[in-house]
């Protein structure tokens, strides 16, 4: 929410009291530099008790409402017939619009259900861009993604208010060229998360929905953002200026066949969903939720979670809500801009993204430069975030680095968590660090797991520059900060 002061200017505003709290503390530049050293400079091998803002990411990190809270204490812990069950389906219905409801235990498990139930070896999944565990529950099954974006969704400096849309042109081309029969279904993210929480219209939905229509292909939608993308749709698209965010998500679902979500992000809480208006689809992934999830009523979740998950599912609706991290991402985005510190723009969903081939241009595509930004940026600030670059892609079948499309540092911004003075100070130490990019060097691999690489992956630095970046560090700051 944006409240306009005096002077005219629109300041994020948080709409909420903060009533419990978790303490967190700076450790010095020296200790981080043995930390992130220790952990392979791999921010995902760090302790909680080493970092001072966690902007990892937005998933499960959310802070839940008291009414979240509360609604923990009346679940229902049934095997069969839970009625956290029914209060869960009765969310989604009136949030979402669907008849049939599927939890799981998270986003990616209801990705492998997908995969699992709809896609044979050779077939193709059509999308706007991957995530990491919706590709890699694809390529087990033996299915191939093809990604249809738009020209300029990938160009990092941009005024493009959706650079998540498909290209309808490539949509149509790839269904000719390909066969309707192979084409598995075609997956639309909200807030495109790998190319900087971007959002797709309506009008690119309703478009892609007719198309796979046409050729009855299901249109499934991952809606783990779906409160960030309708609010930017509200924001962006003149047509639905006036619209609630309600009515902005219920005519998104009116346009799609399966949807799903990570019930980590939006709805803030820990768990997932599938939900459907189509019998003969939700008869097909039905049979494996038990398999690999639990029964029907619980899918793996902790009753608890699906009380809290439909509670989340209803309030990720509210303006203030929705609203909650885009504005303050856009605030984050615009401020560094001012600085001259190279970001992804427009501002997306989930949180702010630099540009680390903007920002260390020294270092090769081959050493990783998300990477050991993210480290630097730990080492001189504490902060946390996550590579989403090369790192995160896996190799070829034979052995060679794919290399990314974007090499991205993402600094996530967890709903309700953190506050304008953290952003100063992060914004601060980013500011510092650009000053002094030409300390930064590569990374290498000394441990490289065969699959989603970036989880477990330890490297190490191709020089000595941490150690020259720790000393600028401690010249400017002194021992303690
Ligand atoms: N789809 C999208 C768009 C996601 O961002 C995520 C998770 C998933 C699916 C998988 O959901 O984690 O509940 O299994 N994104 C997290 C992140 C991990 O940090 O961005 P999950």
């Amino acid at each position: 929410m944006k409240i306009r002061l005096s002077t005219g200017k629109l300041l994020p505003i948080e709409m909420y009291k903060i009533k419990i709290v978790q303490e967190t503390s700076l450790p010095p530049v020296a200790q981080r530099q043995q930390t992130i050293t220790d952990a392979g400079f791999n921010t995902f091998l760090l302790r909680t008790r080493d970092i001072f803002l966690d902007m990892l990411t937005d998933s499960g990190t959310n802070a839940m409402s008291d009414r979240q809270l509360s609604a923990m204490m009346v679940a229902d812990d049934a095997y069969a017939g839970s009625e956290s069950f029914y209060r869960l389906a009765d969310a989604v219905r009136d949030v979402l619009g669907f008849q049939f409801v599927m939890p799981v235990h998270q986003g990616r498990a209801a990705e492998h259900l997908l995969a699992k139930t709809f896609v044979k070896p050779g077939d193709l999944v059509l999308m706007n861009y991957h995530f990491t565990t919706s590709k890699a529950h694809i390529d087990l099954a033996g299915g191939k993604v093809l990604e249809l974006f738009g020209d300029g969704a990938l160009q990092t400096q941009s005024d493009n208010p959706f650079k998540g849309n498909m290209d309808l042109a490539r949509l149509a081309a790839a269904i000719e060229q390909n066969g309707r029969e192979r084409i598995a279904y075609i997956r639309m993210e909200a807030t495109t998360n790998l190319i900087g929480g971007q959002p797709f219209s309506m009008e690119n939905l309703r478009e892609v929905h007719a198309l796979a229509s046409n050729f009855n292909i299901p249109l499934v939608l991952d809606g783990s953002l779906i409160s960030e993308n309708a609010y930017f749709i509200q924001q962006r698209e003149a047509e639905f200026a006036g619209h609630s965010v309600s009515e902005i998500i219920l005519e998104m679902m009116s346009h799609v066949d399966i949807f799903y979500m990570s019930g980590r992000k939006s709805a803030a809480a820990r768990g997932g969903l599938i939900a459907t208006n189509r019998q003969e689809l939700h008869n097909r992934i039905l049979p494996w939720l038990p398999v690999y999830e639990g029964f029907a009523t619980y899918g793996g979740m902790s009753t608890k979670e699906i009380e809290a998950m439909a509670v989340g599912l209803r309030e990720m609706t509210a303006q203030s809500v929705a609203s909650s991290s885009a504005d303050f991402i856009a605030y984050f985005v615009n401020r560094l801009v001012e600085e001259g510190v190279p970001v992804v723009t427009p501002a997306g969903g989930l949180a702010c993204h630099l540009d680390a081939r903007r920002f260390i241009p020294q270092v090769p595509q081959q050493q990783y430069p998300a990477g050991a930004l993210a480290a630097a940026i730990f080492l001189t600030s504490g902060v946390r975030g996550m590579e989403r670059g090369t790192l995160s892609t896996d190799r070829d079948a034979d052995g060679n680095d794919v290399m990314a499309e974007m090499e991205l540092v993402r600094l996530a911004f967890p709903r309700r968590v953190y506050t304008m003075s953290h952003i100063e100070y992060t914004v601060d130490r980013l500011k510092w660090l650009f000053a002094h990019r030409d300390l930064i060097g590569g990374l290498r691999f000394v441990d490289e797991p065969p699959v989603l690489r970036f989880f477990f992956g330890r490297l190490e630095a191709t020089s000595p520059w941490p150690q020259a970046l720790a000393e600028a560090f401690r010249a400017d700051f002194g021992e303690d900060c």
